[in-house]
């Protein structure tokens, strides 16, 4: 194993002249001006590496585009072996912006899998930089290797190399990145986990220990308690499966809390679609049915970790849905927490039912906003793709979340709730059904999960599609897994503290 803290890999800031440090790779930005690539502007080489790299850009085939790596010998005049040019883009006067920073040292990390140490040498002439450049190159660094009998040694240490290095802006930064890129990384690990391992109660106690020794509280109701409490959708769905459902509450609540917030994920840890049973093609990362959960759960740590004065109370919907002869039956009508009735037309659409539970137990405790977050539908990646989230809700809510996610470099876009499509859930016998029109099926489910809100202030996050990368690895996002979400409302809970 790598050196490490608490799981990811150890980086240090420093001031040092990078052309003296010893190191296996030294990372530097390379980007595109016109038809030609470019070492950007205030590289910290020595002006002879630089006029010597630079000559051999056109012949190394580097183009200086985002998310392309290339790898050299490094001249004499630095101490590292390799130079590794990672691309940025079209140079701009402003430089590159946060998001393409992380995703330049992400991909320049990923790549260097198998090497002990590493110098970044990319812009990090302010704490905001310095702090994405870690967060990127951490993020990079992340590999699943749970299942593996052969491992391939993730970056050892990784030295960024600026000026502020002493600046306590540029340190807070840095430790901010630090709780990021563990958040995310535990968000993954458990979104990546066989979910034979990982299942209502191995979830359940996973959230226990992650949380031990932390500020963050976690109590747990198993199916006897959820029975007793009325919690018909986590019954209902976890009725099928032989692994019973479980409701995590995790509470962190520091003194002086500025506001409360409610965080809700979806944690069906398989959706097999139950007796509307999926095809074998569309079960086949159901897996990541549980990215909601696994994000909130590390959304609350990361919150804790940095001490953040807001109160976070984060609640994990945890069930698995499977066909059996004891599963629920499209038809059959469920009662939620709180009394509403649900006809349950198709056993596929069983997130909704989960979320419901745990939306009104979350209102329960009059939080100032409620923020949910689930792998709701696969019209999610037909209104918007594989890797822009949705956000729906109360207006200014829906917003503000949207410009967190703009700010911690994540793709969500505003989305709707159109009043009238929630008349196509109208059931013969109950309350409500679990299935409304086709068409906009991302918005009914939405439309769904409001009737269980009430009154609080409220946004719903669909991660279906970025919650899971399907594709190849690109800048610090590697294959499966990404943690969307995360940063968002991490982000959005800083912006509370204001
Ligand atoms: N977990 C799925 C949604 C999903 C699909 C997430 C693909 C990620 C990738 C959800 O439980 C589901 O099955 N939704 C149904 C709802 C339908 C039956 C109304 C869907 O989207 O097909
Ligand atoms: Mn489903
Ligand atoms: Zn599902």
């Amino acid at each position: 194993m790598a050196d490490s803290i608490g799981g990811v890999t150890e980086l240090t800031l420093t001031t040092k002249n990078v052309a003296r440090i010893q190191a296996d790779a030294v990372v530097v930005a390379v980007g595109q001006r016109g038809e030609e690539a470019v070492l950007l502007p205030g590289s910290p080489l020595p002006s002879a590496a630089e006029t010597a790299l630079t000559r051999l850009l056109p012949a190394l085939g580097v183009t200086g585009k985002a998310d392309e790596v290339t790898r050299v010998a490094a001249g004499k005049e630095l101490a590292a072996d390799v130079v590794v040019l990672t691309g940025v883009g079209p140079v701009t006067e402003t430089g590159p912006d946060l998001e393409t920073l992380r995703r330049a040292a992400g991909a320049a990390t990923r790549s260097l899998t198998g090497t002990a140490d590493v110098v970044l040498a990319l812009p990090a002439d302010t704490a905001e930089r310095v702090g994405a450049v870690a967060e990127g190159a951490l993020l990079g660094t992340y590999s699943f290797d749970r299942y593996r009998t052969t491992h391939r040694a993730p970056v050892a240490r990784i030295e960024l190399a600026t000026d502020l290095a002493r600046s306590k802006e540029a340190k807070a930064a840095h430790a901010r990145a630090v709780v990021v890129a563990e958040a995310v990384a535990g968000t993954r690990d458990l979104v990546n986990a066989s979910p034979s391992d990982l299942y209502p109660e191995s979830f359940a106690e996973e959230a226990t220990a992650a949380a031990k020794g932390t500020k963050v509280k976690v109590s747990v109701l198993d199916e006897k308690a959820l029975e007793a409490g009325g919690y018909g959708g986590l019954i209902g769905v976890g009725r099928g499966s032989a692994r019973p459902p479980r409701l995590v509450k995790l509470s962190y609540s520091p003194a002086r809390a500025k506001a409360h917030v409610g965080l809700v994920g979806k944690g069906i840890t398989f959706d097999s679609g139950g007796l509307s049973i999926k095809p074998a093609k569309g079960m086949e990362t159901m897996k990541m049915d549980m990215a909601g959960a696994a994000t909130v759960l590390h959304t609350v740590l990361a919150a804790a970790a940095l001490e953040l004065p807001v109160k976070v109370t984060g609640w994990l919907a945890l069930a698995e849905n499977m066909p059996s002869g004891t599963a629920q039956r499209p038809s059959d009508v469920i009662t939620i927490r709180g009394g509403k009735t649900v006809e349950v037309l198709n056993t596929d659409a069983e997130g909704r039912l989960v979320m419901a539970d745990a939306l009104v137990a979350a209102g329960e405790e009059n939080p100032d906003v409620i923020v949910d977050i689930a792998t709701l539908t696969g019209a999610q990646m037909v209104a918007l793709g594989s890797q822009v989230g949705a956000v729906m809700g109360t207006d200014d809510v829906r917003d503000e979340v949207v410009a967190a996610a703009t700010a911690a470099g994540e793709q969500f876009w505003p989305m709707p709730l159109p009043a009238e499509l929630a008349e196509s859930m109208k059931s013969q016998v109950a309350d409500i059904a679990n299935m409304g029109d086709r068409f906009g099926g991302m918005l009914v489910a939405g439309l769904f999960l409001k009737e269980f809100v009430g009154e609080t202030p409220w946004a719903h996050l669909d991660i279906a599609g970025p919650a899971f990368n399907e594709g190849k690895p690109r800048g610090y996002t590697a294959e499966g897994g990404t943690g969307t979400g995360l940063r968002t409302l991490l982000q959005y809970l800083e912006h509370r503290t204001r």
